[in-house]
């Protein structure tokens, strides 16, 4: 254990970190285990750069409880798990000092573009620095799963594959780097088709999905293949393969939380209409290719040429309010507090 005596420290323990949210290529739907939030099946993500979460923690000897705030106002809902994966921080380091937490997004929040695994990547990053954790980006992604799965990936930057793991304690489900974002700097634009916040969250989806949908077995039995060919495609920068790997995994995701009782359905018809108009595209040789989350977002990843055309194209789709575009980015970091401002 990395605890410090109680003695040594000051009387507040202040540290701020910056994390990007993260699209799951190759996409995680399902867990093997609910309490350490360890998933039925690996998945494969981008990191993005120019959207992110930018996180305050301040250990205060003087607080009461944990406070936390995000954009400005205090949040209620979210400040239970925030507790839930400061507690993580604190039992690593033996201290048991609350916290006060601020964050902001230059984001849309639950725009269906991760803020989750933006919030606790960062959120993870920023505390374990302010505790004086001597803990490595493997072990922060281990943290950061238990606090919200997919943020395991956002502590690394690129290409990122986060492993299913075997052991029961999840020390093995991390995440690692397969490619540095310069090696392929691939472009995203994300089509916003609405701001509302989703019907049934992705825990709860996948719960039902586990339960309810007659093909889940199939989606974890073909999950290794789908894995191995897009790490195959990345290794190679081979756009094409890449491309249809992913959609594949996305139509497939979606197909299986389509066939839960009653079904998830995240789409709206400006995603559907958003998919076609990206197949049409890459049909007439533009290297474009779409993903789609728990919910009506189209994200279309394309070569950096593309983006103009892939962007123009989906502004034009009916029921799409905004186009948002980003490269790829760095993992999880620690910034100097004077950036929360900027
Ligand atoms: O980790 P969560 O609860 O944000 O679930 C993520 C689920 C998907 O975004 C649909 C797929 C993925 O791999 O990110």
């Amino acid at each position: 254990m990395n605890s410090r005596p109680r003695r040594e420290l000051p009387e507040q323990l202040f540290a701020a970190a910056q994390a990007q949210p993260n699209i799951a290529l190759v996409k995680y739907w399902g867990k093997r285990d609910a309490a350490f939030n360890l998933p039925v099946v690996g998945s494969i993500s981008i990191t993005l750069d120019s959207l992110w979460t930018r996180t305050a923690v301040r250990f205060d000897a003087g607080l009461a409880q944990d406070r936390f705030e995000l954009n400005g106002k205090a949040d209620a809902e979210e400040a239970r798990r925030v507790g839930a994966c400061l507690d993580l921080l604190r039992q690593r380091a033996g201290v048991s000092w609350r916290a006060s937490v601020s964050s902001r997004n230059n984001f849309p929040t639950a725009a269906g573009l991760a803020s989750s695994a933006s919030g606790f990547a960062a959120l993870v990053t920023a505390g374990a620095q302010a505790l004086g954790l001597r803990i490595d980006d493997t072990e922060k992604s281990a943290l950061a799963r238990r606090c919200s799965g997919s943020a395991a990936r956002s502590i690394f930057g690129g290409y990122v594959e986060w492993a299913r793991g075997e052991r029961a304690d999840g020390a093995d489900s991390v995440a690692r780097e397969l490619l540095p974002a310069a090696a392929w700097p691939l472009r995203v634009a994300v089509a916003i088709t609405s701001t509302a916040a989703k019907e049934v969250g992705s825990g709860p989806g996948m719960r039902r999905t586990a339960e309810t949908s007659p093909f889940q077995q199939a989606w974890v039995d073909t999950q290794e293949s789908d894995l191995a060919a897009a790490r195959a495609a990345i290794t190679a920068r081979d756009f094409a393969a890449l491309a249809e790997i992913s959609e594949h995994s996305c139509l497939k995701m979606h197909a299986l939380a389509l066939a839960a009782r009653p079904g998830l359905i995240y789409w709206n018809g400006a995603t559907v209409e958003g998919m076609r108009r990206v197949r049409a595209l890459r049909a007439q040789g533009v290297p474009v290719f779409f993903t789609v989350d728990a919910g009506p977002q189209v994200k279309a990843v394309c070569e950096p040429q593309a983006l103009p055309r892939v962007a123009a194209a989906l502004r034009e789709v009916p029921g799409v309010l905004e186009v948002v575009d980003t490269g790829l980015g760095e993992g999880a970091r620690a910034i100097p507090a004077e950036a929360l401002a900027a």
